[in-house]
């Protein structure tokens, strides 16, 4: 899938892939407005850490156009930004290229648009290396020669991440280079990330896959069904720790428990330094009748947590586009 597809700017607007939508219907939103850039991203129709920020920086050329059209001051431009990157808290990519394509407003309009085709770019290009790195590391890890069975959780593709994705992206280097044997990919209760999207880029790439229940991810880890887990995240902690799709801890707890490596696949840009720790990271609490609708009594109360923490320990390794963290070895890895 080309990145234009998932995600692109068209002459004063964005148009996306409506990811609720798939896999039945490929339907094409045209975004002209920030209410309906942050009405997109908050049902996820966008979605996905490197999306939202490719998101984020073309929501900034769109405040900018839509601004000049409604002769908005630097306020209430300011407050749309605001809304944009405040659309989802937990993916730290939002936020931070919100903020850094808003750094060239000053310059103008062209200026804001170059800055933001130049995020959307480069979450295609350093996808490609995340994917060739992680191949390597995982290719490594499990032992050289071998045809690999991997688990995977969520949503970690083109659909995710543009170019060949972070985590689905590691996959296809590997099927690409004829080592895999087989994805398992975990359904990701409650709005089926893995099962709708995962399953749909896996079909359309030809790679053999089989869907698990979310609940049965860490038992058919324990039978040795899986030779490594591969997962992105929406955002790293200083420390090491991970935020991703709820699910992913219970994946990481078995894989350590079964010894097999528990890769993180994240361009550079979902590691926030300023976020000391796991505890430190805003989990999103999402809407109960996510969870609730269609089989609870009406009027049962939620919990619907969309990510939870993986603490560092339990991660084999961080693989980024500049290097690969191996465990324990966080701080030791400068970025090049
Ligand atoms: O709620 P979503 O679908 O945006 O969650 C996405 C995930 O949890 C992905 O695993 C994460 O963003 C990494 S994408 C490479």
């Amino acid at each position: 899938m080309n990145p234009p597809e998932v995600l692109a700017w068209r002459d004063g607007h964005i148009e996306a892939l409506d990811q609720t939508a798939l896999p039945h219907q490929v339907a094409v939103l045209r975004i002209t407005t920030v209410d309906e850039l942050v009405e997109a991203i908050t049902r996820l129709a966008i979605r996905g850490a490197p999306v939202l920020g490719a998101a984020g920086a073309l929501g900034v050329a769109l405040a900018v156009h839509q601004g000049g059209r409604e002769g908005w001051d630097g306020a209430r431009l300011e407050a749309q930004l605001n809304r944009i990157a405040d659309a989802r808290p937990t993916a730290v990519n939002l936020r931070r290229e919100v903020s850094a394509v808003a750094a060239h407003i000053p310059h103008g309009r062209q200026a804001v648009e170059a800055a933001a085709l130049a995020v959307v770019e480069f979450a295609t290009a350093a996808s490609h290396q995340i994917s060739r790195r992680g191949a390597a590391y995982l290719r490594e890890a499990c032992g050289p020669g071998r045809r690999l069975r991997v688990h995977t959780h969520c949503n970690t593709g083109a659909l995710a991440c543009l170019g060949w994705g972070t985590g689905l992206g590691v996959i296809r280097a590997l099927h690409e280079q004829g080592v895999l044997e087989e994805v398992i990919v975990g359904e990701t209760r409650p709005l089926l990330q893995g099962a709708r999207l995962t399953c749909w880029e896996l079909g359309q790439l030809g790679i053999e896959h089989r869907l698990a229940g979310d609940g049965a991810g860490p038992f058919l880890i324990s039978q040795g069904l899986s030779d490594a887990v591969v997962v992105g995240a929406d955002r790293v902690a200083a420390n090491g720790d991970v935020a991703n799709k709820i699910g992913t801890y219970g994946l990481a707890l078995a894989a350590h428990r079964a010894g097999i490596p528990f890769l993180v696949a994240v361009p550079e840009s979902t590691i926030d330094e300023a976020t000391p720790t796991g505890a430190a990271i805003p989990i999103e609490l999402r809407a109960d009748s996510e969870i609730t609708v269609p089989a609870a009594p009406a009027g049962t109360k939620a919990l619907n947590y969309a990510f939870d923490v993986t603490p560092a320990d339990l991660i084999s390794a961080v693989v980024t586009e500049k290097r690969l963290i191996p465990n324990g070895q966080w701080l030791n890895v400068p970025v090049p």
